[in-house]
Formats: structure tokens, sequence, C-alpha cells
């Protein structure tokens, strides 16, 4: 399976709709400003070093009311919120602050089409020393439109990268810490350079971690079964999700544990699941099918479920959405 055209074509083609950037407004030092008065210095920190935190957060729009449906925004900053004590980056705005400025600066973008939604903890000032504390640090907020990230359709081909995922005593993985997108990068490219899709990380130790970019879930007898906390990954919302739709709605026990590399070849499903993924089948995993080779079937009732949940089609999930009339 081959990722979708617009990702196949390059780095700029991740939207569906372009991005009318002389129009969109960006929050930055404490200000809405024109997207492209939004700059930095090449002494940043962040540039330098990559002491950023960040979040992925998506907004879905609902043609029939005119509404973007932002999913989970709430979890995301208090992700962002607990990381950045870690890192010395707390910022002098709240949980309810960072949501309400989300919430105004879709407003002034005013867009008609799902969006993905950037902030962004980063170190600041000119100093040169790679440390945390004593640096300033600032917040900043931009907005893109977004379609899909991974061929959500046909299943994806994917293998176990050579590289090993940043163990937690390293660049913890849970921080979402910008400089360890190089982990990821490089994993993404060597799988993309070899023909795959995607690459799923194994830890230091040689058990399954997460994908470049999302975490994993595997069936297996009817149960979903995905690695455990301490397994170096990213303690996904859309992780989070699954396990609780797939108790809730699927009556699918979710079994959160350390996975060998060679029970990803015996998975009778398997899939990828992130803001950025949302629910993508895999279909290979090293050239040998999962399973039959095309999308499973609990995955695929998981998709389906997944996108009435974030377009706030259910109104038991309703509180997971925040919804802005556009
Ligand atoms: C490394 C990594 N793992 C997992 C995920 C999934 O996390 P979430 O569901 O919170 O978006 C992401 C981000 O999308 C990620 O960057």
């Amino acid at each position: 399976m081959k990722l979708t055209d617009e990702i196949k074509s390059g780095p700029s083609a991740e939207s569906t709709a372009p991005g009318h950037q002389e129009l969109e407004y960006a929050y930055f030092e404490g200000q809405y400003v024109p997207f492209n008065d939004a700059k930095l210095s090449i002494r940043n920190p962040a540039f330098l070093y990559g002491t950023s935190l960040f979040e992925g957060i998506r907004g879905y729009w609902v043609p029939e009311t005119r509404q973007i449906s932002i999913f989970r925004m709430k979890e995301h900053y208090q992700r962002l919120l607990n990381n950045s004590k870690l890192f010395y980056m707390t910022p002098d705005l709240s949980l309810e602050d960072l949501c309400d400025i989300t919430v105004e600066l879709i407003k002034r973008n005013k867009p008609s089409t799902d969006m993905y939604i950037r902030p962004t903890l980063y170190k600041t000032g000119e100093s040169i020393t790679p440390t945390l504390e004593n640096i300033p640090s600032d917040f900043c907020l931009w907005t893109k439109p977004l379609g899909e990230y991974l061929d959500l359709s046909k299943g994806l081909s994917v293998c176990v990268s050579n590289w090993r995922r940043v163990p937690d005593n390293s660049i913890p993985a849970r921080a979402k810490a910008g400089g360890a997108y190089m982990n990821t990068a490089l994993a993404v490219t060597d799988a993309r350079k070899m023909g795959f899709d995607d690459a799923i990380f194994l830890t230091n130790e040689g058990t399954v971690s997460e994908g470049s970019a999302m975490n994993l879930f595997l069936v297996k007898d009817g149960q979903l079964v995905t690695p455990s906390k301490t397994e170096d990954i990213l303690e996904g919302i859309t992780r989070d999700t699954i396990i609780t739709l797939g108790l809730n709605e699927l009556g699918v026990d979710t079994v959160e544990r350390t996975i060998d590399r060679t029970e990803l070849y015996h998975a009778d499903e398997a899939f990828f699941c992130g803001t950025g993924a949302q629910i993508s089948p895999i279909t290979h995993i090293d050239n040998r099918p999962v399973g039959d080779g095309t999308p499973g079937k609990l995955t695929r009732r998981i998709q389906d479920l997944y996108f009435d949940v974030v377009k706030s089609k259910l109104p038991q999930y309703e509180h997971w959405c925040t919804v802005v009339q556009v």
C-alpha cells in the first residue's frame, strides 16, 4: 500500500486545501499576528537544540453546521502543561487560557476544512548554552488545513525500524519534545526509502514500542493489545480514546503489556492511531501479511466509531469535542 498522493508528492502537500498563509493568523509572543509576521531568530535555542514541546490537535470540519469540532483539546493542553514542568517551560497561561487562545485563533482563521492545530512551547532568547533553566520560554500556535496523513482506506505496509525508540532516560518519548523527532525522522525516512509506508519502533530492549509518530494496536483472539506506557511511547490521546471506545462501545478489552517483535507477525489485525494518523489499518509488516493482508474487521469498526466521535456525532462523547462556530 502506498501513502496518499499528497504525502508522496512532498512535505508541503500534507494539506488537502491550500493554506492561505497571507490571510491567516498565528498566536505569537502573546498576540494574534499575521502568520507571515510570526518569525523566530536563527539564534533561537529551540531552533539550535530542539528545546521545544508541542502538541498536534485536530479540528474536524462539520459542513452542515459550519463548525469546527476540536478533539480532546483539554487533554492535549494538559499533556503539554504536565511536560512543561519537566523541561522548565511552564507558561504563564492556564489550561483555560490555552483553550481560549485556540478557539479565538480558529475564529480568526475561519477554516472550512479539517485542520491541524499546532501549539508549541519553546525556549527563546539568544543563549547559546544548551540548558533549560533560566532560559525564557514562550508559547506559539498556528493552524493549517490537513486531510489524511496516512492512507486510511487500503492499509499500510510497514517495517520494523533499525532505529530504536529514544529511551526514557535519554529523551522521554512521553514528552513530545521537538528534538526527539529526529528519531522519528530517521525511522520514517529510511522506511520510505525502502518502499514501506511507515515504521514500527522497538525499544532499546527490543520489545515493540510505537509507530514513528503514532501508537500501535494489535488484535489477537478478539482482544486489543497495545504496548504499555513504559515502553517508551507517547501516551497518546487517541490511544486512550481507542481503549475507552473498545470497552464502552464494542465490549472489547485492551491489554497493555510488553509485546515481542514476533507477536507482530502473529497478529490477526494491526493499526496505527494518533491525531495525525487517526486510525490507519496496517496490512503488512516486514512484507508479511497481517491476518489475510486486508484491513481487519475490528479495525474498521473502530475507525467508523472514531470518526463519528471526533465529529461530535455521538452525544455520550460530546464532552471530548469543543465545537467552534466559524
Ligand atoms: C511519537 C508519537 N506517538 C504517538 C502519537 C499519538 O498521540 P496522540 O494520539 O496524542 O496524537 C504521536 C502524535 O500524534 C506521536 O508523535
